[in-house]
């Protein structure tokens, strides 16, 4: 049963469909995260390391706040690494282990590229799909990524 929320099923839709894009970046970028809190090495490791485990736990409560919204606008939200992988714009890269810095790189590039996204899908949610619900969401996330992409920035200045 479409929840009767005031969205039309049409609008519904467009929501959850621009969410599960997000879902598959967000899941990218903390599966990557976590990646290079396993495998950073070099003068800066425990705090590199520490760092990205803070990062990677915020985009885990992020993650799950996502798939629920996607719930709540009465889609089903996906759940397996093909889906993710298929719906994500943010790329992964294989056998490869980065530098320090690049992995900074890396990583400020993904936060700032989910930043742009947002910023569009904000827009999308707000003005066009009449969900300020999901626009307030989505808001709150913009501003951690635009937080965590300043700390990566940071090391790189
Ligand atoms: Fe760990």
């Amino acid at each position: 049963m479409k929840p009767a929320i005031g969205i039309t099923e049409k609008h519904l839709d467009k929501s959850a469909k621009l969410l599960s894009a997000l879902l598959g970046d967000e899941m990218t970028l903390y599966i990557k995260t976590r990646k290079f809190h396993w495998n950073v090495s070099g003068e800066s490791f425990m705090e590199l390391h520490k760092l990205f485990q803070a990062q990677y736990t915020e985009l885990e409560e992020t993650i799950d706040l996502v798939a629920e919204r996607i719930n709540k606008l009465g889609s089903k939200t996906i759940g397996t690494m093909k889906e993710f992988a298929d719906l994500a714009r943010l790329k992964e890269s294989p056998g490869k282990y980065p530098s320090q810095k690049d992995m900074l790189k890396e990583l400020l590039g993904d936060h700032e590229s989910v930043a742009v996204e947002l910023r569009k899908d904000i827009e999308t949610c707000a003005n066009k799909n009449n969900d300020a619900g999901t626009a307030d969401l989505l808001t709150g996330f913009l501003q951690q990524h635009e937080t965590a992409a300043w700390v990566l920035r940071r090391y790189l200045n």
